[in-house]
């Protein structure tokens, strides 16, 4: 009897065969250069495809994308805001490649879904293993990310260069020439940008600063920490001599869609900047420099035992914990990472892939060339040390931030507000300090 009123009961609601549900996910997306107009083009194409079958059910998926503020540290909180309401307002997430160990209790095990397991094979196996949290996948890779040095390839040429620089003491030598030759013209113009505004993106600049000049990665690995020490010191205080001199005075403020709308103005010699800022640099309907400028690695510090050093960035996909249709979020998830639409996001918007065989892929190299002329810089990336201090490296990279940019501003000099550095990520982590190897 009740198995008669349970079949009535499905057949009046549509759960048979024919009948789909209906599902709208909401996915938090990018907010930098092309991104957000590629996930809404990965959304369009994702519901071009429905009905899609997803554990056995079929559903006819809505994706809407919504950007996330362009601020890393800014979309943390706003996350963080999410979880505390236990909000199902966001069901997939992009999510730094630091903040896994961090998030992890908020997000789902995306192993527990259809396709997970095969498809993180293609990826490269470091990402993967980053965002697993004690077994768990949290996140799947979606692109990584590398600091670069862009630099404009005609005024180099005019002014007698043959390459780019490789020591900061050289780009400091030629940002002065060139903004000296083209001040003449252009009284807006600057040797160098970058990002010196007080968040996660000046923990990026000045880790590339302090490692390039063999002053180890503030804590490193082992969960020793290494912060103030003297190579750091003295690269902090070159980078503070370049506030104001070869770089605006505003740069202290500078996130990286400040520095990519500078330098695509025509107003800088040299940026540092991740990948997505080459393919709407080199767009002559966005781009005043189209054609102008080539990438490189970044310079190294003069000190003895210097080499080049770029961030490791990047971002996953996430579920989140009150997503009310998880296993759909999870698929939607799994179409954005997949070959096929990182594809069109390397080629489009010049977005790293997380796939390691998109790195031999033709048309790929053919619209980003310096993906595999540079392939060294994107593999050999220095980590921050997210996942030795989770779930706190949020407030150890806000220590760490905020004593550069006290540096930078001219509060603070660089060996005292290291030292509090130091002292303040001793407290929040419990680690001992010591020397970079
Ligand atoms: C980029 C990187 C990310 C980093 C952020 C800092 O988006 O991919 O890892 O945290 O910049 O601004």
């Amino acid at each position: 009897m009740k198995r008669i009123l349970l079949l009535a009961l499905a057949l009046s609601v549509g759960l048979f065969a024919t009948a789909q549900e209906e599902v709208t996910v909401t996915f938090v997306g990018g907010s930098s250069g092309l991104g957000l107009d590629l996930d809404r083009a990965s959304a369009e194409a994702y519901m071009a495809e429905n009905p899609h079958t997803i554990g056995g059910t079929e559903y006819n998926v809505t994706v809407n994308v919504v950007p996330g503020p362009e601020s890393a540290t800014d979309r943390l909180g706003l996350y963080r805001q999410f979880f505390q309401a236990r909000s199902a307002e966001a069901d997939v997430l992009m999510i730094d490649v630091i903040w896994p160990g961090d998030l992890a209790a908020n997000l789902i095990d995306l192993y527990q879904f259809e396709g997970f397991q095969e498809a993180v094979e293609a990826h490269f196996p470091a990402i993967v293993q980053n965002n697993t949290v004690d077994g768990v996948l949290v996140g799947m890779p979606w692109y990584t990310d590398a600091g670069l040095l862009y630099y404009r390839t005609d005024l180099l040429e005019e002014y007698g260069y043959d390459g780019p620089p490789e020591t900061w003491t050289e780009l400091e030598e030629m940002a002065t020439t060139i903004q000296e030759g083209v001040r003449q013209n252009n009284p807006d113009f600057y040797g160098f940008v970058w990002q010196g505004n007080a968040y996660e993106g000046l923990t990026c600049d000045a880790l590339e600063w302090i490692a390039s000049n063999d002053g180890g990665d503030i804590v490193n690995p082992e969960g020793v920490i290494t912060i103030a020490n003297e190579n750091a010191i003295d690269i902090l205080e070159q980078a503070a001599g370049w506030v104001g001199t070869i770089s605006p005075p505003g740069v202290t403020g500078f996130q990286e869609e400040d520095a990519r709308r500078f330098f695509q103005a025509g107003n800088a010699a040299f940026m540092r900047n991740w990948p997505y800022a080459y393919s709407i640099g080199q767009n002559p309907e966005t781009s005043e420099i189209a054609g102008l400028f080539d990438v490189s690695p970044l310079p190294r510090g003069s000190v003895e035992g210097g080499s080049p050093a770029a961030t490791l960035g990047g971002w996953q996909l996430a579920v989140s914990r009150y997503s009310q249709n998880p296993a759909v979020a999870a698929d939607v998830a799994l179409y954005y990472a997949s070959y096929e639409n990182q594809k069109v996001r390397a080629i489009e918007g010049s977005f790293n892939p997380t796939i390691e065989a998109l790195y031999e892929d033709e048309e790929v190299l053919a619209a980003v060339p310096f993906f595999g002329e540079l392939l060294g810089v994107f593999t050999n990336a220095v980590a921050r040390p997210s996942t030795v201090t989770a779930p706190n490296y949020a407030e150890v990279s806000r220590a760490f931030f905020t004593a550069v940019h006290d540096v930078l501003t001219g509060q603070e000099d660089a060996e005292t507000a290291l030292l509090i550095a130091e002292a303040e990520i001793q407290e929040i982590t419990g680690f001992e300090t010591g020397t970079p190897e």
